[in-house]
Formats: structure tokens, C-alpha cells, sequence
């Protein structure tokens, strides 16, 4: 017995000792993102305000000129978002609980705490998480497992308690409320013009339906979200394992409409909607261990790989977007992209390429040209990242899920390291 114990305890010591460590540049990455959000939620005095993204401008032309139309027929088909006014340029954009990015500043504190174990960052975490409590009654929008499954779940991983159980089993409820079976899809929007849309980004909800049957052991959350993903995986893809943004479908069952939302065109390539479609095929493979989404999730990753053609491998906003340096990148898209190919790496027989090809990813995100100063960027951490070029609406800005999914790359990469 107690050989048997030395030699585990030995072999553990070899395991620690071949250990990679972290590169100066992760450890300036992760001390830079310390700094920032810190002195954000430092910044934040008023309850429930959530940091977004910092309200840029745009012309005209610009727009035009990216959509590859004439200025007077640019004319985005659903006035979202407000045109900010000058004054307002440059200064933050806050949101509160209901909006589909709050949960992810709360969610960059959990990761950022997971990176550095300081308790500042856990108590940070805790503050913002806890105003987010009114999202577990929400039951307008598919957006709530970015919202809960961000703050609330990194929150169960890394300081659990029953409430934090209630909080996701509730919310999951909601979501898959919005289930339709005779489509087999959750519904995503509950505007707009379409029947029953169902975007790509939907597929990134589902982990927090697994998370609810992991938690009660009803199997009816992860069948919900098994459906979703056989549904979408026969509907939004072209031949070429790129996607639609949005899918409508008829009463039936049948398909009303594939378009985009923010993409260039109906037919592009959405940087961050491909991004959406490689995380959760990967994700809901890990969830459920069924092939054919691995297969997807490969399938998928190549396709991205093959049409992500900038030098530093930061896509531009849509992959189809004109080749132009005045083109607006996108770093958010790239941050997602990253965590999910090193999740997928871990999943596949040659995963080594994907770790690769994320890890030069996060060099670039770690790098000047993205990373923030301390003390700039109104306390985001990257810079350069696109939400919805169509609407005119955050371009070229800070966005708060480019920081969260560069977190939490920045973390599945150190799971990776310390295990090769
Ligand atoms: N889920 C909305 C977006 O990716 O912009």
C-alpha cells in the first residue's frame, strides 16, 4: 500500500515538474486584465450597472462602404440601437441586468479570479453576480445562458452554494420554456419581422440546460437542448460548414427564411457567428458525447481556419468583408474562436493544431495592437472588437464578451499547459 502511495506521489511530482509554464506575454495578458477590472468595478458605484462596451462613431460612408452598397441604399432593416451623440462618444456604455451582455463583466471577474486567486476579484465577482439575480425570471429572450450561465455558473465552479443552484435551475426553466417542439428549436428573438428566428448564437444557451439536468437530474433541460442543436446543425449550414446568422421557421416546422442580422450580407460568413457555431457544437459534443457534433465542430473549425485570412489571425468583422485595411476587425470573434478550438484540441485525436492555432491567436490579443494599457480603454481589457457593423452600432470598440471569452481562453490554455 504504501509503495503503491510513494509511486503515485512520485508520478504526480514528474506530471508538476514536465509542467509548460505560462510565456511573459500570458502573464502580462493576465496581469494587465487584473488591473482593469478592478479599477472598473472599483469605478461602479451605482447598483446594477453593468459595463458593455465603449459608444464609438461611425460615418455613413464607412457603413457603405463595408455593406458594398451605396450610401443612400444603406438602411439597416431594424433600427436596434441609437446612434450615439458626439458628447457621448468615447464614454462607457452601461447596461443593466436585462441586457444580453450583462452577465459577462460579473463572468470576467470569476476568470480573472481563477487566474490570479485574488480575493479582491472574488469579491468583485460575488458583488456583480448577486445583481444579477432578476435575470432568473426573464422569459423574453434566449439570451440567458450567456446572462446566467457566465456569472452564476463560473460562480458555481469556483465559490458554491444551493442558491446559485436556484438561480441556474430557474433560469434554465425559463429558457427552455421558449422551446417549440414541432420545430425542435428554442426561439431566440421576440422581435423583428420573422415568425420563429432562431440565430447561431443560440447554441452558446444550451450548456446552461445541461448544467440544469446535471443539477436535478431531469433529463428534459438536456433533451431541449439536444433537439436545438440537431435542429440548427440541419438548417442554418451551407455546404461549406459556414452559417446563417438567423433561421425563421414556419408554425410547422419548415423554414421561412435564412438572412443575416449583422452580418454583410445573407450570404456572408458572420466572423463572430461562426465563432458561436464552433464553441457550442463543441461544447454541447462535451455536453452529450454524440459524434456527429464533434464532427460538426471539426467540420467547422476547418472551414474557419480556411477563410480567417488577416496576418495576426484576428478575423475582420465578417469573413467576407472587403479586404481592406480600414476594414474593422473584430476581437471578440477571435476571443471565441480561441477558447473554443483549445477546447476542442482536448477532444480530438490531432488537437495539437487547434491548440496552435488559438494559442497564435492569444499572442495577438496579448500584443500591443489589442491589449490595452493600463489605466486606457475605459477600463476594458482589448481594444478592436465589432458588435453589429450593420447597425452602425459599436465599431472598432471595447466590447465586454471579447474580454470574457480572452479570459477564459486565457485559462482553458493554462488547463492545457499544465497537463502537456
Ligand atoms: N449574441 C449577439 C452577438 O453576438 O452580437
Amino acid at each position: 500500500m504504501k509503495t503503491y502511495l510513494s509511486l503515485a506521489i512520485a508520478s504526480l511530482c514528474v506530471v508538476s515538474l514536465n509542467a509548460k509554464q505560462p510565456e511573459a506575454w500570458f502573464d502580462n495578458a493576465v496581469d494587465h486584465a487584473k488591473t482593469q477590472l478592478i479599477a472598473t468595478a472599483h469605478s461602479i458605484s451605482v447598483n446594477g450597472q453593468f459595463p458593455r462596451s465603449v459608444k464609438s462613431d461611425y460615418s455613413l460612408e464607412q457603413l457603405s462602404t463595408q455593406m458594398e452598397c451605396a450610401p443612400a441604399d444603406f438602411k439597416p432593416e431594424v433600427e436596434l440601437l441609437i446612434h450615439p451623440s458626439p458628447s457621448e462618444y468615447r464614454t462607457t456604455h452601461f447596461c443593466n441586468y436585462s441586457d444580453w451582455t450583462s452577465g459577462f463583466f460579473p463572468g470576467s471577474l470569476w476568470l480573472a479570479y481563477q487566474l490570479t486567486d485574488e480575493t479582491e476579484l472574488q469579491e468583485q465577482a460575488k458583488r456583480f453576480t448577486n445583481m444579477l439575480l432578476p435575470v432568473s425570471k426573464m422569459t423574453d429572450t434566449h439570451d440567458l445562458g450567456f446572462m446566467a450561465g457566465c456569472s452564476y455558473g463560473n460562480a458555481l465552479r469556483l465559490a458554491p452554494s444551493d442558491s446559485i443552484k436556484s438561480v441556474l435551475v430557474e433560469t434554465a426553466s425559463n429558457l427552455a420554456g421558449r422551446f417549440d417542439p414541432a420545430i425542435g428549436c428554442i426561439r431566440s428573438w421576440d422581435f423583428g419581422p420573422w415568425n420563429f428566428p432562431v440565430i447561431i448564437d443560440n447554441m452558446m444557451n444550451l450548456d446552461l440546460l445541461y448544467k440544469a439536468t446535471e443539477l436535478t437530474g431531469d433529463k428534459r433541460y438536456a433533451d431541449v437542448a439536444t433537439t436545438h442543436a440537431l435542429t440548427t446543425l440541419k438548417y442554418h449550414f451551407r455546404a461549406d460548414k459556414s452559417c446563417f446568422h438567423v433561421v425563421s421557421y414556419n408554425a410547422d416546422g419548415t423554414v421561412e427564411c435564412r438572412q443575416t442580422f449583422q452580418g454583410k450580407n445573407d450570404d456572408s460568413s458572420w466572423a463572430r457567428g461562426q465563432g458561436w457555431a464552433l464553441y457550442g457544437y463543441t461544447e454541447t459534443y462535451r455536453n452529450t458525447g454524440r459524434k456527429e457534433f464533434l464532427d460538426h465542430a471539426v467540420a467547422v473549425a476547418e472551414m474557419i481556419i480556411s477563410k480567417n485570412q488577416t496576418d495576426d489571425l484576428v478575423p475582420l468583422w465578417d469573413f467576407d468583408a472587403v479586404k481592406d485595411a480600414s476594414t474593422p476587425r473584430d476581437a471578440s470573434a477571435a476571443a471565441v474562436i480561441a477558447s473554443g478550438l483549445i477546447d476542442l484540441s482536448k477532444q480530438v485525436k490531432n488537437g495539437k493544431k487547434y491548440f496552435a492555432y488559438a494559442e497564435k491567436i492569444l499572442k495577438s490579443l496579448a500584443s500591443d495592437r489589442y491589449l490595452a494599457e493600463k489605466g486606457t480603454n475605459n477600463g476594458f481589457v482589448l481594444m478592436h472588437s465589432t458588435g453589429s457593423l450593420p447597425h452602425g452600432s459599436e465599431i472598432d470598440t471595447p466590447l465586454n464578451y471579447a474580454d470574457y471569452y480572452f479570459l477564459e481562453a486565457l485559462c482553458r490554455y493554462k488547463d492545457c499547459l499544465s497537463t502537456i
